[in-house]
This record gives C-alpha cells, structure tokens and sequence, in this order.
C-alpha cells in the first residue's frame, strides 16, 4: 500500500543519480577514501565523507554522512564527533592493514602528521588480521564493514553507533551481548558535533521505556513503556502513515526501529540542540524538511535548557534569555544555539565576609520556579521583608521567592527558569526576587532609562534607585505620549491609501500590545498578542481590540513586496475569515493587526475538559468554516490555498460564527511556507498526503484537512487520540478495535451505522440527517485521490442539504494505522 502515484516515484527516480563515474563503491586496505573524496550509496540516496559544519570556518573536518540529493547537506552520522581533523589533505577513511578496522586518520590541531582520530574498535579477535575487508556506505544509510572472508557477515556497522539521528531501519536500544547501547546524543552546538547535554536511551534498568536526559543525570521526559504497538506518552510516533515503529526485544538484543511503507520517503528523528526528538520529512514540493512532531511539545520542558540563570520564554525567538543584569556566559555558544553554559551576572554580588551587603533583588515577575531541592531550603521568615534579608544575610544565597507565606531561598546556581504567560496554566509560578549587586541594579536603571525595552520590574533597591526609576518611567511616559501625538498625525497620512488598511508603526503596537506582554498564542508564523488600539471615529476616540501578529521566518522580504501583499489580503473579506484590520513594516519587524476573537480559537472550545459544544453549534461551525474556505478557493480573483487548517486556526467570535486565521500566509511566506507549517502534537494530522509524496498541492489540500477538522467536531476529541483511551474513559466501548478515529468512522459510515460515530457526550442532542451528511463530507474530503475529494463549493452544499452525497469508500491510505493495531 503506498501513498504515492507511480508518477512521484518516476520522478525521484530520476532525481538519485546514479553515483559518478569511476567515484570508489567501497573502501577496502588497497582502496582508502582520500580527502575530498567521498562514498555513494548504490541508488545514489546517502553519501560518505568529510565535512565541515555548515557555517564553521576554523577548518575542522569530521567523518561523516548526509543525504546525497537534498540541499544543504543534511548530516545523520558523525564518526570522529569530538576529535575533528584540522584538514582534508593526508586524511584518510581506511581498512587498516594491520587488524582490519576502519579507521579515520589526518592531521589534527595537535599533530600535522597524520594520526588516527577515529576506528571501528573492532577488538582483534573478530576480525582477521590482514584480512580484506571492505566499508560500503548503504541506501539505507548504514555505513557497513564487511568481512573479507566473508562478505555477508557484518563485523561493525553505524546503525550500532548513532549520533543525533534515528533513520528508518536504524534503531535505539541495548545489544545484551556487548552491552552496548544505541543512544542518540545531542549535537554540543549547531557547528559542533561533539556530544552535547542531552541523550535519549533507554532505560538501563530493562523496561521498554526510553529516557531523555539532561548531562546524563536527570531524565526531563520519558517515552512510557511499549504496550505492544506504541510508547504509551507518544502514541504518534507509531501512529502516523509514513512508517511502522516497532519496539522488540530478544535474548541479544532490545530496540526500536521504524520501518518506512515506502522507500522513496525521506523522514529522520533527531534529537535536537533543544532537547527535544523531532521527526522531519522531507517535502520535494517545498523543497522543505517538515516537521512531524516533536517531544516534549513544549520547549521550556527540556530540563535546564538555558543553563545557570537563563530563563525558558516561548515567546522569544530563541527561547533562551538572559535575566536583565545577567549576559550569557559565552556569548559565541549562545548564538550557536549552545546555551548549555547559561548567563552570568555583569556585575558581581558584593558579600564582605561579616554579612553586610549593599545588594538588592530584581523581581522576575510570573516566572516558573526551580524545585531542585538541595538549592532550596525554607526558611522560618514569616514576612516577605524577613524572607528577603534572609537570603541577604548568606552570601551564598541567589535568590528567594514569598508567596502563602512561605519563604524559601536558592542557594548556588538557579536552573531551569521559566517564563510563564496567562495562559500556560503551570500552577508553580510566581514572582522570584533575584539577587543582584547594587551596582548591577543601578546599570539596569540607567540603560532603563536610556529606552531599555525590559519589562522587568526593578525593586529592593536604595532610595537613589527609586528616585532614578522615577525619573526614567516619567521619561519615558513623557516620550510615549510626544511619539503617540506624533503617530497619530503620521496615521492619518497613511491611511486609505489604496486599501483599508491601516499603516501602525512599532512603537504604537508596542505601546498598545503593552510591550506584547499578553502573549495569545503563537503558530509557525509567530506570535500573536493581545492590543488595543485607539481609533477616532467622528471626532470620538473609541477603543478596539485587536490581535497582532508579530511574523518570523519571513526572511529577507523587501518592504514593498511586504506591503503588496498585504494590500492583497486586505481586499480579502469574508464573514467567515478574520479580518485584518492593519500591519507595521518597520525595518526589522513585519506585523499584522487582526480583529480580536475573544473565545479563542476551536481546539479550546472543542477539547477543553468539560466543553461540549451544542451539536447546533458544531453545524453551524462546519458549514461556517466551509464557506469560509469556498470563498478563499472560488470567490477571490485568485484561489488561495490556505494550506493550514486546523482547529487552532478557526477561531470563534461572540456570536461563535468561526473564522478562519493566517489565511494568505503561504503567499506571505513563499517557499518558507512549510517550514512554517506546524503539526499538533500527534500524527500527520490534517495535512494531505500529497504534502509527503511532493506533489503539487492543490486547494484540494485544503479540503482533506477539513475533512479530519470534521470528524474532530463529530468526534468531539482529536483523531489522533487513541480510541482506546477515550473508550476506557467514556465506556462506551466505541472504535473497538483502537482504530485511527477516521478510518474507524469511514468504516461505520459505510454500514450505515453514524450514530455510533458521535460523540457520545452529545447523547441525543444530534440531528440524524445532519450528522449523516456531515459524517459523508467528512469521508469524501479526506480520500487519498485528489480528483475523489469535493471541492469546498460541493461542501457547503453538501452540508446545507442542497446536493445528495452518496455513501463514500475508506479511505486506502489511511487504512495502514488500522493494519498497525
Ligand atoms: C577539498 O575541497 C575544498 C573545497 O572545495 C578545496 O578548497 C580543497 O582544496 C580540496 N582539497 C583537496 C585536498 O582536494
Ligand atoms: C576506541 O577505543 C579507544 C580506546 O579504548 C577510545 O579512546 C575511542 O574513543 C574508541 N573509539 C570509538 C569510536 O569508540
Ligand atoms: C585477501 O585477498 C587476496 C587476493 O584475493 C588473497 O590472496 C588473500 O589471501 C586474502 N587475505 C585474507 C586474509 O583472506
Ligand atoms: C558468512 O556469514 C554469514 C553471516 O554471519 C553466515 O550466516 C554464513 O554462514 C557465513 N558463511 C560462511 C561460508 O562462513
Ligand atoms: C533502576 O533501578 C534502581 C533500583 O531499583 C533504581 O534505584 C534506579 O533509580 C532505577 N533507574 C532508573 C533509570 O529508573
Ligand atoms: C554534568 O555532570 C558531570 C558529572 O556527572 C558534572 O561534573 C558536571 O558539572 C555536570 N554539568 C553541569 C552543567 O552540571
Ligand atoms: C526498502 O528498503 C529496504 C532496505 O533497503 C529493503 O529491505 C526493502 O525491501 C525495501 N522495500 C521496498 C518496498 O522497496
Ligand atoms: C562588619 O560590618 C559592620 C557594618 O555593618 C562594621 O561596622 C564592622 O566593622 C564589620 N566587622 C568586620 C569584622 O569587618
Ligand atoms: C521538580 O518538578 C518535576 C516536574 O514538575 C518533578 O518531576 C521533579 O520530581 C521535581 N523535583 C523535585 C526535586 O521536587
Ligand atoms: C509493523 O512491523 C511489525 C514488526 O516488523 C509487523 O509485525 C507489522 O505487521 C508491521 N505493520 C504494518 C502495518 O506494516
């Protein structure tokens, strides 16, 4: 079963070439791999070599391999990680003549002689000493040496000895024999390859069960045990349409492997600078590596990310900050993504051996606390102001945090802060008084007052310090205000001009987003945050609220093109699409100002424990969101594909009529679409196959994400929920097989069985014709065909009564989920 047309395969097909002429297919001890030499897969899909890291410029070069015919050179192996050859001239890749290992030797920063810097450390006696063995490199990426004795017997492959990525047929585990282990390591920073803070392995102790671990020490994150068809916390890396995972132990050996349906897709795991596994496929169309998913989902959950004193914020790009008074440790690891080594204060405590301090502590406003618990002791201080000269009195003390009247201080270095917004929902948060020197609190205060964009709050500070923040926030209101009378005159010029939007300049959705503080939500194309803005209307000044978007991964794109196309989507209204009301073209921020939704986006009002939408209220919802998407596809002068629709991009206004958001994007965006595409935790999700198999994609894209948006409002939960959980949960013995929710559904479809389909939490709150014809959209949008699926224009008449729909087929593609239970 393959999700592919004879047609994709035709054409990447002809896109491995074959591997040139006369380049070796094996190194062997007469045939070694000389400097920029490098080996070939059979079909031309992996390459072996050196390399350098892309971007590195101190001449270090590493034994590696990477994707022959993808762009950029992708690495999914390293040999020598932490000894680098200083040079490609003398270095050799080997079968040594001696005990036939493979071995890599070149000059190295210590030595300008060649020495050897890496081996396959086969121990003697497994192999034959001045024998002729042979290294191939193989389609499936394995890097193989073969005995000369015996060429089908594998004396030392790379699929035993991962770096930082899991390809299909490689695995992870344990070899009982050797006792060596299959783990995937970090890479230290985006330009060095030397084993970094984190690993995923698994559980030493025997179970199934696979750890993520920070310095190998704490485990942050854990797989939960093989059940017999998936990790209990990631059913989605099992569940998914590109390859089958599977987790087996034998008396030699346990490990899991994932096993690709088809050869030709491009898929890989790897465990990220960010502590996080995530899984890419790489998308011909785009010519894109798309993210599939991730784990942990959320970034700030990988342990001590930002080092000693960094702080975890979702809403900066990176996440990693330092506190104001603080700078990174190594400000070159920092911006190669190495933030391992934290922040430092700028300026030192001051702590005179008999307790006197002139320090102070600077508030960390709603920040998710540290519970190490060898750094925190509770204090007997009863006050916040006895909490705090605690801490001062001990020179070792970091910081404290007062809240229900407990007092408790840090001692050494704090770890894993984060930043918490309104909505995140993590109960430990609160404010954290950090110690700093009054010298440090005094720089913070001036460079506040220099324009500073800190939203920090400063306070404990000497009575000098009070009366210089009062100055500076006078200052800086006194600033404000001249910019807004300025602004406004400046808006008025700009607007209507051309179309009806308006022209905002940073400082004005700075000033009304509150510096972006109240951070809505975020998507692959940034975050959002909650405004308001001021707006005259017949000499009246009202206030409207507004979302703005502040947009990343645009690149380089001019102003004028910027503008353009904004002007564009501007034109685009719809009752069903949210509106863009503005944007800001400053040099270096690009933002777009919508209308405000206040009930938040579908997958709150859906999935929310507790919520139970009316089943009135879900159809009007479909055939909103469908009419929604017609006009995108029929009713604009060019069809826009809005090639994201999910649940987290409908949102609801107060009447829930729902609206569609971040329409316009792919063009916004261009080429870097996909990359900002994101997929909900779990599966494939809503995207076609067609995104996987690199063809064209059509609006018919959009239609088939539609269909799981409607079997997720049937359903009342996500289809990528197992069927099971839900079952043992409600008892309603539903999908009994633990199905994937829509082939379970496309099956109870065709026996004419729909009410089986809905959620149960609806009891008889549903109209049963509705409910059939949404049940058959649904069925029909999501074929593997293109040419099956309706248009959104059949849809909404389809789903209004008006056309009849006829019993439609499973669809074939995703019936491989219901092959894997
Ligand atoms: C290897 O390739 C690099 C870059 O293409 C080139 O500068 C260098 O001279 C080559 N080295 C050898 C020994 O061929
Ligand atoms: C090979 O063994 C040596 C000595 O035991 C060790 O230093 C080196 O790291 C090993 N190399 C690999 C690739 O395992
Ligand atoms: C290696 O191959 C050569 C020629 O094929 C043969 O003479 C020699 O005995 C082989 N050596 C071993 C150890 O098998
Ligand atoms: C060659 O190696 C394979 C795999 O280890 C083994 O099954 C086979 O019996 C070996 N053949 C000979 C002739 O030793
Ligand atoms: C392994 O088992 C030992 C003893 O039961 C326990 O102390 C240890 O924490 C376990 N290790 C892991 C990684 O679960
Ligand atoms: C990581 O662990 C090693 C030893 O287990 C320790 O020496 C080192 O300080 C740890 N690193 C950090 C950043 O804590
Ligand atoms: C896919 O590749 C693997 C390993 O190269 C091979 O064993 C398998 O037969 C191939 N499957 C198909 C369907 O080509
Ligand atoms: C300790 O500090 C006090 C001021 O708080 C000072 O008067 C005293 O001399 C200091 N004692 C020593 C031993 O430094
Ligand atoms: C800290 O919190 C994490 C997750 O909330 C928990 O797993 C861990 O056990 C806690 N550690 C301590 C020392 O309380
Ligand atoms: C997945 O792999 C397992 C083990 O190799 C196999 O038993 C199962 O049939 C496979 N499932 C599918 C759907 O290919």
């Amino acid at each position: 079963m393959s999700l592919m047309t004879m047609a994709t395969l035709m054409a990447l097909a002809c896109l491995c070439l074959a591997p040139a002429v006369g380049a070796p297919a094996t190194v062997s001890a007469r045939r070694p791999l000389r400097d920029n030499d490098t080996l070939v897969s059979a079909q031309g899909k992996f390459e072996l070599g050196l390399f350098t890291p892309a971007g590195s410029s101190d001449g270090r070069f590493y034994l590696g391999i990477w994707y022959k015919n993808i762009p950029g050179q992708t690495v999914v192996w390293v040999g020598n990680r932490a000894s680098p050859l200083s040079g490609v001239a003398s270095a050799e890749l080997r079968v040594s003549a001696e005990d036939g290992n493979l071995e890599l030797v070149g000059p190295t920063a210590a030595s300008a002689s060649p020495v050897p810097v890496w081996s396959s450390n086969l121990s003697s006696s497994s192999s034959t000493p001045g024998s002729n063995n042979t290294a191939e490199i193989r389609d499936n990426g394995n890097l193989v040496l073969l005995d000369g004795g015996n060429t089908s017997k594998v004396l030392w492959q790379s699929f035993d000895h991962p770096t930082d990525t899991l390809i299909p047929g490689a695995w992870l585990g344990e070899n009982k024999l050797t006792g060596e282990y299959q783990v995937l390591t970090s890479w230290r920073s985006a330009q060095d390859p030397a084993p970094g803070m984190f690993t995923d392995t698994v559980d030493p102790n025997g179970t199934s069960e696979f750890f993520y671990m920070w310095n190998q020490s704490r485990t942050y994150w854990r797989s939960g045990v093989w059940t017999g068809r998936f990790f209990a916390t990631m059913p989605e890396a099992t569940r998914n349409i590109l390859f089958n995972q599977t987790y087996v132990e034998t008396p030699t050996y346990r490990r899991v492997s994932n096993a690709l349906y088809n050869n030709a897709t491009i898929t890989r795991l790897v465990l990220e600078l960010t502590g996080q596994t995530k899984q890419y496929t790489w998308v011909p169309a785009s010519q894109n590596w798309q993210l599939f998913w991730a784990a942990p989902t959320v970034q700030c959950d990988v342990y001590a990310l930002c080092g000693a004193f960094g702080v975890c914020d979702l809403s900066s790009q990176p996440s990693c900050r330092c506190p104001p008074g603080f700078a990174p440790a190594s400000e070159g690891d920092w911006t190669l993504s190495d933030w391992s080594g934290g922040c430092r204060r700028s300026v030192p405590l001051w702590c005179p051996h008999n307790g006197s301090t002139t320090d102070g502590f600077l508030t960390l406003p709603n920040v998710k606390l540290p519970n190490d618990s060898d750094l925190l002791a509770v204090g007997a201080a009863q006050s916040k102001a006895e909490c705090e000269s605690a801490c001062q009195n001990s020179c070792s003390c970091e910081a404290y945090t007062f809240s229900a009247g407990r007092c408790a201080v840090w001692h050494g270095e704090l770890r894993n802060l984060q930043q918490l917004y309104a909505d995140s929902g993590v109960s430990r948060s609160s404010d954290l008084y950090l110690r700093l020197s009054a010298i440090g609190l005094r720089d913070l205060h001036s460079s506040g007052r220099k324009g500073g964009r800190s939203s920090w709050l400063v306070r404990g500070m000497t009575l000098l310090g009070v009366v210089a923040l009062c100055a500076s926030v006078i200052l800086a209101w006194r600033i404000l205000v001249a910019r807004r009378r300025r602004r406004l005159v400046h808006m008025a010029n700009e607007k209507d001009k051309g179309s009806s939007l308006t022209v905002y300049s940073y400082g004005e959705l700075q000033a009304a987003t509150n510096n972006f503080s109240e951070r809505l939500g975020g998507g692959g194309f940034g975050s959002v945050y909650r405004g308001v803005l001021k707006q005259q209307k017949g000499g009246n000044t009202t206030q409207v609220q507004v979302a703005v978007k502040k947009l990343e991964s645009l690149g380089r794109q001019g102003d004028k093109q910027f503008r353009t196309e904004v002007s564009t989507l501007g034109l685009i209204q719809h009752v069903n699409l949210v509106r863009l009301l503005g944007f800001c073209s400053s040099s270096n921020e690009k933002m777009l100002v919508y209308e405000y939704m206040p009930r938040g986006s579908l997958d709150r009002y859906l999935f929310r424990a507790g919520a139970c939408p009316s089943w009135r209220d879900r159809y009007c919802i479909m055939i909103g969101v469908a009419r929604g998407l017609a006009y995108l596809h029929h009713g604009c002068r060019e069809c826009i594909i809005h090639c994201d629709i999910k649940p987290e991009n409908i949102l609801l206004d107060e009447d829930m009529s729902p609206r569609i958001a971040d329409f316009g994007m792919a063009k916004l965006v261009g080429r870097d679409f996909s990359r900002a595409l994101t997929t909900m935790r779990g599966t494939i999700g809503y995207l076609a196959p067609e995104w996987i198999s690199g063809q064209p994609i059509s609006a018919k894209a959009d239609v088939y994400s539609f269909g799981m948006v409607l079997f997720e409002l049937i359903s009342g939960r996500r289809n990528s929920e197992r069927c099971s959980e839900v079952d043992d949960v409600a008892g309603t013995g539903r999908c009994g097989s633990s199905a994937f929710f829509p082939v379970w559904a496309a099956g109870k479809v065709l026996e004419g069985e729909v009410g089986t389909v809905a959620d149960p939490r609806l009891r008889n709150d549903v109209v049963p014709e509705e409910l059939e014809r949404a049940c058959r959209v649904a069925c029909w949008c999501i074929q593997d065909e293109e040419a099956h699926r309706m248009t959104m224009a059949q849809v909404v008449h389809a789903l209004e009564g008006t056309i009849h729909v006829h019993t439609p087929p499973v669809p074939r593609a995703l019936q491989n989920l219901v092959k894997l239970t």
